[in-house]
């Protein structure tokens, strides 16, 4: 991603926030932001969006995926009474879980160079990522206590970002783990709102970078 194109990014990150979340300590919340490598950070170090800025385009791309799922899918069928949960979404908690559910990944990607051999059969350098954490608390339980440090998330904000990962997260069969991964998709369907949009965003809309291609 360009320099350009990460601070644009930067600035629709930023426009969403304050457009749609109006909760005290926001503002607090995206002082913290700004102290990491949130805007300039990749996704992940070999999948979607491995190269920098990938990380705040990858949360763009969850909330507005969040949000047309919920326009177009789930609130027509609240509407028209066919779903078990007759009460509508939030538009400020969608915000919150698909703009900050991976604030976690902060700070946690180290630049490395790794070796590859060329098309000529020789050896180079490449620029790639490796994960160095120094609060691993695990991935949607630290974004939880990361955003609700400085937003008081309600109940079924914080179970929409511990859960986020969907059936990637949850344990062997007959954990108590997965007892809760299952209340918690009963409770609010904000859960399997931000699992999908996830998934959809990762592997629908965000491309992986060859090693060393883009990085
Ligand atoms: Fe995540
Ligand atoms: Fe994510």
């Amino acid at each position: 991603m360009t320099p350009l194109e990460i601070q644009k990014n930067r600035e629709i990150f930023l426009d969403y926030c304050r457009k749609y979340i109006q909760r005290d300590g926001l503002e607090k919340l995206l002082t913290y932001i700004e102290s990491t490598d949130f805007f300039t950070a990749p996704s992940s170090t070999k999948f979607h969006l491995n190269t920098p800025g990938g990380l705040c385009k990858h949360c763009i791309n969850v909330f507005e995926t969040a949000m047309q799922i919920n326009e177009h899918i789930l609130l027509p069928r609240q509407q028209r009474e066919e779903s078990i949960f007759p009460q509508p979404l939030s538009t400020e908690s969608i915000a919150i879980v698909a703009l900050f559910h991976d604030v976690c990944k902060c700070n946690i990607y180290k630049e490395v160079d790794r070796w590859r051999k060329n098309d000529a059969g020789k050896w180079e350098t490449y620029k790639g990522y490796e994960v160095n954490d120094e609060f691993p608390f695990g991935h949607g339980e630290k974004s939880c206590h990361m955003v609700n440090y400085y937003l008081r998330l309600k109940r079924d904000e914080l179970l929409a970002i511990r859960w986020h990962m969907g059936m990637f997260d949850v344990g062997e069969s007959g954990s108590a783990n997965r007892f809760s991964f299952y209340s918690a998709m009963e409770i609010t369907p904000l859960v399997v709102l931000m699992q999908m949009a996830d998934m959809a965003s990762s592997h629908w809309f965000e491309q992986t970078f060859s090693p060393g291609g883009d990085i």
